[in-house]
């Protein structure tokens, strides 16, 4: 890991462990341009790359053609309205009205660590394992300072950027657009990915050619949404899981957001990342900075899988924290699909009773249990226990549920407001909304304005008193609708533009002060399922409810996509009863343990009522889970084959670091008639090292013998038949 700045060659090179990163200052005007991001270098002068050379370069040279050279420069960062005609990365508005940014290199600093970005998540890192540059940019005209930041690290491949823009002028101005990361490079026939879905469907990967012209996701609903995902990777067409290039960025952010590649005129695409400039302006007053979210950049040499595991690298050392960062997680049972709104202290005693002789760790109540909450239309902002459903009080029932040597957690919604609520009856105003119009409700809710001060004390002071009046372990905070009707009684009409922005900020600063006065708890963020499953969230809460969907076939989706970017020791995974609720589907209950078993692992279902023989199976379950979770956090996730490709059977694995052990989920999904068995290979052992397979009990008929590392890899094992749809096996293969 290294930065170095070449005074000659007026070049910054980022050395990570595998991959250069190198940025050029050009021209007496001194903008900045990007040279090149991929296999790491051994050379530091790539000028040659810059076309300065070429027709219609440098302004200082051929002004006449000014244009033409910002529209062709491959910009690290860009301006607006000056002649560069690709997607711009700032746009600006003055008090005159005025637009037009062009950014000029003023300065540098490199130092050891990363500093932390205010009031927002980001990645993080110690003096020993990162290192920073700090670009400093200047708009002579705006006296507008652009601090372009890079952090690297000592043990993954990720380059961390944001921006900061300073208003040294001296009046304001308005910040209509600022995105966090710019990466322009020729076209290479390009693929891009990106992740789609919907409530239930979360986080579909999606592969097409990059098109001239712009391909984008984003989302403008508030959150970083169920629809689309702020990722996006390139790769070649023959990048495969294991082999060939790719590039990614991931953003830190759980906002509005735009990820779009464009293909120009020349050849080139420009890939950037940021808050979605839709409803975004920021009144930036003179002397004041604002800070853009942070953008992971990957790149890797070692296929799709490569980028995947230098992200769960990345997020599981410098982006998750608390005392779960990696800790077992307690085996839970949840009432929501048990009980849904109908549920006492004598229910919810009778689940926990039968949990814990099964060997199940914590129960959490679900929505329901405050103000008169017996469906979805009442009672989101009044968070005192409803004494009727919970007799004898949140007090007792918790001290019987640790009589029962389980842990209790609990369900909040935060961040909305029913019109049925004593909150609401009191502060119409706390909702968000445009004055004037009649409001929009989804679920029947709406959310609250927590860009007020004194609306996120309340609400976070409401939570807080319940979380200590009685001993409780594990919060999951959920967030059920996604905004709309963009208006705050709290902002002037100048700062409306920021009421997004602020709402995001909001919710960060009351989750800090959530893990910072309860640092021992366990918290699980959740909206509508995995509507909120991104990198900033993961700052906060070690790990996120996947999807409302339980069901085992779809989750292999669901979690394939999930974990193409975020580390399995983050996916909230739960048993759920069958038929299952969202779609109908009854898998064995065998098969639901095991695809649960590739996140955090609990149950979802009433267990007083589920059939005998699957509750039989539960302390089992619960073995298995204890005897494979520290090899599941913490080991390289390998995709081996996936159902949504093949429509017949899924497979993945994790290999412990020190390639000691390795567990592989095979997952047959539907049965077809076939004479011999199916080869699949078994990638990221140990060429040199033998293997035996060690649960054997568990798949009698796969052939019992030593493999090698390289032949499980290259030539594959062989995989009996099953009998049956929606079948499910665990391999664990162990070096002797
Ligand atoms: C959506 C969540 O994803 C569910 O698990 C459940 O908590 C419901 N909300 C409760 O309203």
């Amino acid at each position: 890991m290294n930065i170095t700045y070449h005074e000659q060659n007026r070049m910054f090179k980022l050395d990570t462990p595998h991959t250069s990163y190198c940025i050029g200052i050009v021209d007496e005007e001194n903008f900045l341009g990007h040279v090149y991001y991929g296999r790491k270098l051994s050379e530091d002068n790539l000028t040659y790359l810059m076309r300065t050379k070429e027709a219609p370069f440098v302004p200082s040279e051929n002004n006449r053609d000014r244009t033409s050279f910002l529209d062709t420069f491959p910009m690290e960062y860009t301006g607006n309205n000056l002649g560069d005609y690709r997607e711009g990365t700032l746009a600006v508005r003055t008090l005159g009205g005025h637009t037009g940014v062009s950014l000029s290199y003023v300065s540098h600093r490199i130092y050891d660590g990363k500093e932390a970005l205010e009031g927002l998540p980001a990645t993080f890192g110690e003096k020993e394992s990162c290192r920073t540059l700090e670009i400093t940019c200047e708009d002579q005209v705006l006296h507008l300072q652009v601090i372009l930041s890079y952090s690297i690290f000592a043990d993954t491949d990720a380059i961390a950027r944001s921006v900061k823009i300073v208003n040294a002028g001296e009046e304001a101005v308005y910040l209509t657009k600022v995105l966090s990361a710019c990466m322009d490079m020729d076209n290479e026939e390009y693929e891009m990915m990106t992740l789609h879905g919907s409530w239930a469907r979360e986080r579909g990967i999606q592969t097409r050619r990059i098109m001239k012209g712009k391909q984008s996701v984003c989302s403008v609903r508030g959150e970083s949404s169920h629809q689309e995902h702020p990722f996006m990777a390139w790769k070649k067409k023959s990048t495969t899981e294991e082999e060939g290039e790719i590039y990614a960025m991931n953003f830190v952010y759980s906002g509005n957001f735009l990820a779009q590649i464009e293909a120009d005129q020349f050849g080139s695409i420009r890939a950037v990342m940021g808050i979605h400039p839709d409803n975004f302006c920021w009144k930036l007053e003179a002397g004041e900075s604002f800070q853009a979210p942070e953008v992971i950049c990957m790149y890797s040499a070692q296929g799709i899988g490569g980028m995947t595991r230098n992200f769960h690298d990345l997020y599981r050392e410098h982006l998750i924290r608390g005392i779960y960062r990696n800790k077992k997680r307690p085996v839970l049972i949840n009432n929501w699909e048990a009980t849904y709104f109908e549920f006492n202290t004598q229910k919810l005693l009778d689940i926990a009773r039968q949990a814990s002789e099964l060997g199940i760790e914590m129960l959490v109540m679900d929505d329901g249990w405050f103000g008169h909450r017996n469906d979805d239309n009442s009672s989101l902002g009044d968070w005192q226990v409803n004494e009727a459903k919970i007799d004898g009080g949140l007090k007792s029932l918790v001290e019987e549920v640790n009589k029962l040597g389980m842990k209790f957690g609990i369900w909040f919604e935060p961040e909305m407001i029913s019109p049925d609520s004593e909150l609401y009856r009191a502060h119409p105003d706390w909702a968000i909304q445009i004055p004037g119009r009649r409001g929009s409700l989804s679920r029947n809710q709406y959310v609250l304005d927590l860009t007020r001060k004194e609306v996120r004390d309340y609400v976070y002071d409401m939570v807080a008193a319940v979380l200590h009046s009685a001993n409780i372990e594990y919060v999951k905070w959920d967030m059920n609708r996604q905004l709309s009707d963009f208006g705050s009684y709290g902002l002037p009409a100048d700062r409306q533009g920021e009421l997004l922005h602020r709402q995001v900020l909001a919710l960060y600063e009351m989750q800090d002060r959530l893990t910072r006065e309860f640092p021992n708890l366990l918290l699980e963020n959740c909206s509508g399922g995995g509507a909120r499953f991104d990198s900033g969230m993961l700052y906060y809460s070690p790990q996120i409810w996947c999807s409302d969907d339980t069901d085992a076939v779809e989750r292999l989706s669901i979690q394939a996509g999930t974990a193409l970017i975020y580390p399995l020791s983050t996916m909230g995974a739960h048993v759920a009863d069958c038929p299952n609720h969202m779609v109908g589907r009854v898998t064995p209950f065998a098969t639901r343990g095991y695809v649960a078993l590739a996140g955090t692992f609990g149950y979802e279902l009433d267990v007083t009522k589920i059939p005998e023989a699957d509750r039989n199976m539960i302390p089992q379950q619960v073995a298995m889970y204890h005897q494979y979770n520290d090899l599941v956090r913490q080991g390289d996730y390998y995709r081996i084959a996936h159902y949504a490709e093949n429509h017949y059977y899924d497979c993945y694995e994790v290999v412990a670091k020190d390639k000691s052990e390795a567990l592989i989920t095979y997952i047959q999904v539907l049965n077809r008639p076939n004479f011999h068995s199916r080869r699949i290979h078994i990638p990221g052992l140990d060429p040199d090292k033998t293997y035996v397979i060690e649960n054997t009990e568990d798949w009698p008929e796969i052939e019992q013998t030593q493999y090698r590392g390289d032949a499980l890899h290259y030539a594959g094992i062989n995989i009996p038949p099953i009998r049956g749809d929606f079948q499910g096996r665990l391999l664990h293969l162990k070096a002797r």
